[in-house]
């Protein structure tokens, strides 16, 4: 293809110099050259009344703050709350001008829609935007609805104001839509400022103290509400020293960074240490049972709340590499999670119980331990325990968020149990943001799997709660309770892209508009990052702007499979910093990732018959579909069945074959995104540009590594030559 050489657009970096990402002023023109009434009342009405107020002065409209006594005046665009609509206003207009009328009509027309379409009420955060005559009205019964609705117009831009339009009816399926921060408030020695961050320092904490970055932390709640995030737990899961003391004589600094979060309608949430009553207490137990310790987080969650009355609630990881938790006073996780529910309850806050539990303190001789196993061997039989104010935060996969693992057992196994599934947004084992990885494909797929089959309830169902209406089984259990949503870990620094490599964005972007509707096609999130980040419409070729962007990430997360771990086997990364090959640095460790490779085979037997037994936590049809090797899906073959090396693949090839050919063909593909990425120079911001080049040849460096030290790897074990005669090493 051509090379394209054309004007190089105007830098997009505002004087703050940090990347826009997804909001760039341009996101709004459309709404600032537009004449707005914004009609309600509260922060959040604030909030939306400011953004377009901003994009007016911007782009020449106007925005118009108005009471809904007050009256109207001519409008393109109307926000109101349903049951607080515009009174009409009878005064003539101004000579040249559209009628009050008309925008009362249009409000009336609008309200008439929502009642005969029967889409009433729109709910907490719900919204309609639709357009009669000349006005485009978007009504909500809540602020929060009004805020989503503004960002839903921006996503539309000028199409929101063209022919009438039927109504656009928007609800979240996750009433839950979270960001987990691993940020350390003091540098930790080993993991840093940020654990697993690979976008510099914390945009919260720096040194031990609160960054105080106002502006950056706006900006950041800005985008997480464009895509529509509405809690954030601000520190690291694993909490040390300094971090523990958030919860009572640092909590000011918590309660700063609600102040910022909370006008973008997203509430605080705080990591906290089981061990809270005695590293900051002074008691001498933190026993779960124990009644001075039940009195401690009362006393302690009630000046939470007397401080930030819309706490979220708190995040714990108990039990599991090495944070403290109720194992220690002979007591179970249900005892431990609704010790702090009880403490949360009164003032309507949740505790998110992690379930990553396992033993990090394996002996890898002993092959009946199966780390896989671990959280629904600890969860499971816990289902119908737990408070309703308990959310049991489950990682997508049984492992630990590696590029393919099954969908985790432990979200079929709790129906009497609210339930958030966790994602990794920050890529610590799919490249670390060094590498192109469109993740957004891979949790599609995990949200759309029906963990009792097809058809049925999905795993986002279950994550969104609610009635089993879904047509699922008994067994997939379902109750009427809203889920815990959706949560991931954040992949967002300091650095002036927010995020490192400036196309993993668009897994933040991704993310939260997959809480909101995870039925959204992953190639349409992508259309629409690109809309709002690139403006296209302003590009002198924005077909090839999009389709290379298309080229290059729609399938990277597949591509960085393919030069990766093979067949589903994971970990072969180097241990500590999970970067980069190191097919056995784990084999021989504590930790329970293994591969058990030998000169026959590889592969991690689960099966109930001659394995672990894993599929057995399974229920029908994935127990046997995952049991029998014929039926396994082969993405999978390697995490759940010991296989000879020239075990023969439903596309006829061995599996040591398909190991050399998958890794020659990802780098390939990785060579092929670089080609394409050249293309784009002049197209997109120059910076931007630069910094994708330098990652893209680290990508390529990394990748052509590890396909040389896996196939090296397997050839050297198998002693099988590629049947096509490509060098080995
Ligand atoms: C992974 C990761 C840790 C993290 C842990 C968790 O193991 O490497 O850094 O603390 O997950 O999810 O708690």
């Amino acid at each position: 293809m051509r090379r394209h050489r054309h004007q190089v657009r105007v830098s997009t970096l505002d004087s703050s110099d940090v990347h826009p990402a997804w909001l760039p002023p341009e996101a709004l023109r459309a709404i600032g050259t537009r004449r707005t009434l914004v009609c309600g009342e509260g922060t959040l009405v604030d909030t939306v009344h400011a953004e377009v107020e901003r994009a007016a002065n911007r782009y020449g409209g106007s925005a118009r703050r108005i009471a809904p006594e007050t009256g109207l005046s001519p409008a393109d665009l109307v926000f109101a709350l349903t049951r607080e609509l515009p009174a009409t206003q009878s005064d003539d207009p101004p000579p040249g001008e559209s009628d009050p009328a008309v925008v009362s009509a249009a409000i009336d027309a609008a309200k008439a829609e929502l009642g005969a379409a029967g889409v009433e009420p729109l709910g907490a955060e719900g919204f309609a935007v639709t357009r009669h005559g000349e006005v485009t009205v978007v009504l909500a019964d809540a602020p929060a609805g009004l805020l989503y609705g503004l960002f839903e117009l921006v996503r539309l831009g000028e199409s929101g104001f063209g022919p009438a339009m039927p109504a656009r009816v928007c609800r979240p399926a996750m009433a839950r839509r979270m960001l987990d921060h691993w940020d350390n408030v003091d540098v930790h020695p080993v993991m840093g400022q940020v654990e697993r961050g690979y976008a510099g320092g914390s945009i919260f904490w720096r040194d031990g103290r609160p960054r105080r970055d106002q502006a950056r932390v706006t900006a950041y709640a800005r985008l997480l509400a464009a895509c529509g995030i509405n809690a954030v737990s601000v520190n690291n899961v694993n909490v040390h020293a300094t971090e523990a003391r958030l919860l009572t004589e640092r909590l000011d600094d918590v309660a700063e960074l609600a102040d910022l979060l909370r006008p973008y309608g997203i509430r605080v949430h705080l990591a906290v240490s089981f061990a809270a009553p005695v590293v900051v207490g002074g008691l001498p137990t933190a026993d779960p049972l124990d009644p001075a310790v039940r009195g401690w987080w009362a006393e302690t969650t009630s000046r939470v709340y007397a401080r930030i009355p819309d706490f979220g609630g708190y995040l714990v990881k108990a039990d599991s590499e090495g944070q403290p938790g109720p194992f220690s006073y002979g007591r179970d996780h249900a005892d431990g999670a609704n010790l702090l529910a009880e403490a949360l309850a009164p003032y309507g806050g949740v505790v998110h119980w992690r379930a990553f539990v396992y033993n990090h303190r394996q002996d890898w001789r002993d092959r009946s331990t199966d780390r896989a196993r671990a959280a629904y061997d600890h969860f499971a039989p816990l289902d119908g325990r737990f408070k309703d104010n308990v959310i049991v935060q489950v990682k997508h996969g049984p492992m630990d968020f590696q590029p393919r693992e099954p969908v985790s057992p432990v979200i079929a196994a709790m129906p009497g149990t609210r339930l958030a599934v966790e994602f990794q947004v920050t890529q610590e084992y799919t490249g670390q943001q060094k590498h192109v990885c469109y993740l957004a494909p891979w949790w599609s797929e995990i949200l759309r799997f029906a963990p009792w089959g097809e058809p049925g309830r999905t795993v986002a169902d279950v994550a969104a709660g609610g009635s089993d209406q879904a047509g699922g089984s008994d067994q997939a259990g379902g109750g009427d309770r809203t889920g815990g949503g959706l949560v991931a870990v954040s992949n967002v620094g300091d650095d002036r892209f927010w995020t490192g490599h400036p196309l993993a964005q668009a897994n933040l972007y991704a993310f939260g508009r997959l809480c909101w509707d995870p039925g959204l096609r992953p190639q349409t999130v992508l259309d629409e990052w690109i809309d709002l980040t690139f403006d296209p419409a302003t590009s002198p070729d924005p077909e090839l702007l999009r389709r290379t962007l298309h080229e290059i990430m729609d399938d990277s997360w597949r591509t960085y499979e393919r030069y990766t771990a093979p067949l589903g086997v994971g970990f072969m990364v180097r241990p500590g910093q999970h970067y980069g090959p190191d097919v056995d640095g784990y084999e021989y460790t504590p930790w329970g990732t293994y591969h058990f490779a030998d000169r026959d085979g590889v592969g991690v037997d689960r099966t109930r018959a001659t394995g672990t037994g894993f599929t057995g936590q399974y229920p029908s049809p994935w127990l046997q579909v995952y049991e029998s090797l014929d039926h396994c899906p082969e993405e999978l073959l390697l995490f759940f069945h010991h296989v000879p090396y020239t075990h023969v693949l439903r596309s006829g090839s061995t599996v040591i074959q398909h190991i050399y050919d998958t890794h020659f063909d990802g780098v390939r593909e990785v060579e092929a995104m670089c080609r394409r990425w050249e293309w784009l120079a002049g197209l997109v911001d120059p910076t931007v540009h630069a910094r994708v080049t330098e990652r893209l040849t680290e990508q390529l460096r990394c990748a052509r590594e590890w396909r040389d030290q896996i196939n090296a790897y397997f050839h050297r074990k198998s002693g099988i030559p590629d049947a096509h005669g490509r060098p080995l090493h």
